[in-house]
């Protein structure tokens, strides 16, 4: 492993040295919402106004297969409301195919720039087709042409091949609205645990979760950081 850069012993130290202190904000109680996802638009509000944060709707999807195969990957939050949170996909790839076996998903939204993290727990649920399709409608064409192009997460011989697929796509729709494709979906994540992270000093960080209770509403508590 000597080519890696940091696999010497020296470089090694810098690294296990490698740490920020937080100190930006605090998290306190008498300041948080009592739902959740009211919580959530605060904070994603926050999000969207901070410069540094370049895609504050991007969020980290962990699934599971029926055999206990986890995966993550980066999506863009769509939309959210009151119901939960909206993701759109292809239902093919290994995340549609994980979600089929097993519906519970985890959400992770990181904004280092603010030293906060949302986790999200959940189980997903198809959005009804007019939605998706009124979402596919408003993507920019070529984005459409993508979608139809590529059978996502299954093996490619060369980037040629997608390339070519991607012409042969824009020929055949050519001058024609590009239809919405079955096997691309939305999703919504309705949550049952949300918990707000809030770096602090000295890793004593603010962690509340909120947990739903069984008549609909939603326990909080503070968590060791
Ligand atoms: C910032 C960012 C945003 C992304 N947004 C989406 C998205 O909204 N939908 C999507 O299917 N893939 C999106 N991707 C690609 C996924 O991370 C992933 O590569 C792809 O969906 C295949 O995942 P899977 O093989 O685990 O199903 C995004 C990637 C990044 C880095």
């Amino acid at each position: 492993m000597d080519h890696l850069p940091f696999s010497n012993t020296e470089n090694q130290l810098s690294l296990a040295g490698m740490r920020r202190d937080y100190s930006l904000g605090t998290l306190k109680n008498t300041a948080l919402h009592d739902d959740p996802i009211q919580q959530f638009d605060i904070w994603f509000q926050e999000a969207l106004s901070c410069q540094q944060v370049l895609e504050a709707n991007a969020m980290v999807l962990a699934t599971t297969s029926r055999d206990l195969q986890i995966t993550s990957r980066t999506v863009l939050l769509k939309g959210y409301d009151l119901a939960g949170f909206r993701f759109f996909t292809n239902s093919t790839s290994t995340k549609g195919k994980q979600i089929a076996e097993n519906p519970r998903v985890a959400l992770l939204f990181h904004w280092h720039a603010l030293e906060r993290q949302i986790h999200i727990n959940g189980h997903v649920t198809l959005l009804p087709r007019s939605e998706t399709e009124k979402y596919f409608q408003s993507r920019p064409r070529q984005s459409q042409i993508a979608a139809w192009t590529s059978y996502q997460s299954s093996p490619l011989s060369s980037r040629e091949e997608l390339e070519e697929r991607f012409e042969k796509v824009e020929a055949r729709f050519e001058n024609q609205i590009i239809p919405t494709p079955e096997f691309w979906n939305g999703y919504l994540v309705v949550p049952d645990k949300i918990e707000f992270w809030q770096g602090r000093s000295n890793r004593l960080h603010d962690r509340f979760c909120y947990t739903k209770k069984e008549n609909g509403g939603w326990k909080i508590e503070r968590l060791s950081p």
